[in-house]
């Protein structure tokens, strides 16, 4: 198992739409963690070269993360949302497409990298058997107790636990209007209700911050600790400026479809908040979207992008990446020392 060898238990999370680079990957595989390359919304060709550009950086293992594709949504969910918005905006042709999945998975297969993680779903098992095969650990994101049982008995190696904080998409198999109702667990809770279900490793995603939550994420029976968000100011990460000025503002964050038509945590601004109407059909509003997201990123205007990030996104420090790997592996020694020394009452 790869989480028994790292030299610190802090996985990069993949980090699609630009932060993820082969830079960043690279510095956290070097500095003793688990980089990941971030797959999501690139062919199998430029998946390739960001392969081929990472093993260029790195001899030490790192991960590649996929998105594990859905069913299209009828079309009748979203036109209306779409019409909408083209009042308004530039709009894109909403369709569906499978994330160029079989191509990926074809070439992980004959080139593997020693993890594959996978979000949005579970592969099925004679998929997971082939990059088995291949020589790869499969680690399935999962947000429910239901979820981690369907990823072990389809043979995943690894849970990443993402909790209710976690910054980007939420990684469940299913985004249902219906569920908003119930509040997705925050990572605590989840950490406790899958050790207790599910015997396979679990990688603690979601608010993780400070070397103190990587160390309670430990705690809590987790293998390692996914960290994402306190990576997005990191100079090697491809974060856009926007997101990068806004993760230091202290404003809230919150879930919403409006974006991408799937859930997903962001920081708080004008488009999410007068979109709570948005349809869940992904990646169908992904498209749509596009092009106003571009023309708004492309005049600096915050309050129409996708901000993606987690709750502890004022956290994130401008260090390089291998400096905060350090540091949250320095800190997670001392609160484990000091939780160590405190008194328990009566023992
Ligand atoms: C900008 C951004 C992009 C993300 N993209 C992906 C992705 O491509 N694949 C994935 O599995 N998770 C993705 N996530 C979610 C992370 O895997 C992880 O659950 C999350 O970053 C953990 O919470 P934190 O951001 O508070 O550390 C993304 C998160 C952020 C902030």
């Amino acid at each position: 198992m790869l989480l028994d060898e790292l030299g610190t238990p802090i996985v990069l999370a993949p980090m699609a739409g630009g932060p993820s680079t082969p830079e960043l990957a690279a510095a956290v595989s070097n500095s003793g963690g688990l980089g990941f390359i971030a797959a999501g919304y690139l062919g199998a060709n430029d998946l390739g070269e960001r392969i081929k550009a990472t093993r260029a950086l790195t001899s030490a293992p790192f991960g590649v993360n996929l998105f594990v594709p859905s069913a299209p949504t009828p079309e009748d969910a979203y036109r209306g949302y779409v019409e909408a918005l083209a009042r308004e905006f530039p709009v894109g042709e909403p369709r569906f497409d499978a994330d160029d999945w079989a191509a990926k998975l074809d070439l992980l297969a004959g080139d593997p990298v020693p993890v594959v993680s996978c979000t949005f779903g579970c592969p099925s098992p004679a998929e997971i058997e082939r990059l088995h095969a291949a020589g790869s650990e499969v680690w399935v994101t999962v947000t429910s107790v239901a979820e981690a049982r369907v990823a072990a008995e389809a043979g995943a190696d690894v849970l990443v636990a993402q909790g209710a904080e976690a910054g980007g998409h939420r990684g469940g198999f299913t985004d249902r209007p219906e569920d908003d109702l119930t509040d997705p667990p925050g990572l605590l809770t989840l950490l406790q209700l899958l050790t207790a279900a599910v015997a396979l490793p679990v990688v603690a995603a979601g608010g993780i911050a400070t070397g103190a939550a990587v160390a309670a994420a430990l705690v809590a029976g987790a293998a390692a600790a996914q960290v994402g968000t306190a990576f997005l100011r990191c100079p090697e990460a491809g974060t856009p400026a926007l997101l990068r000025d806004a993760v230091v503002i202290d404003t809230p964050t919150v879930l919403t479809r409006a974006f991408t038509g799937r859930r997903a945590r962001g920081i708080r601004n004008r488009f999410l908040l007068e979109h709570t109407d948005a349809p869940a059909a992904y990646p169908e509003i992904h498209y749509a979207t596009g092009p106003l997201r571009a023309a708004a990123r492309a005049e600096g205007n915050a309050d129409a992008v996708n901000l993606w990030a987690g709750q502890a996104h004022t956290l994130a420090p401008e260090l390089p990446a291998a400096e905060l790997v350090a540091k949250l592996s320095a800190e997670a020694k001392a609160a484990v020392q000091r939780a160590l020394s405190t008194r328990i009452q009566g023992y």
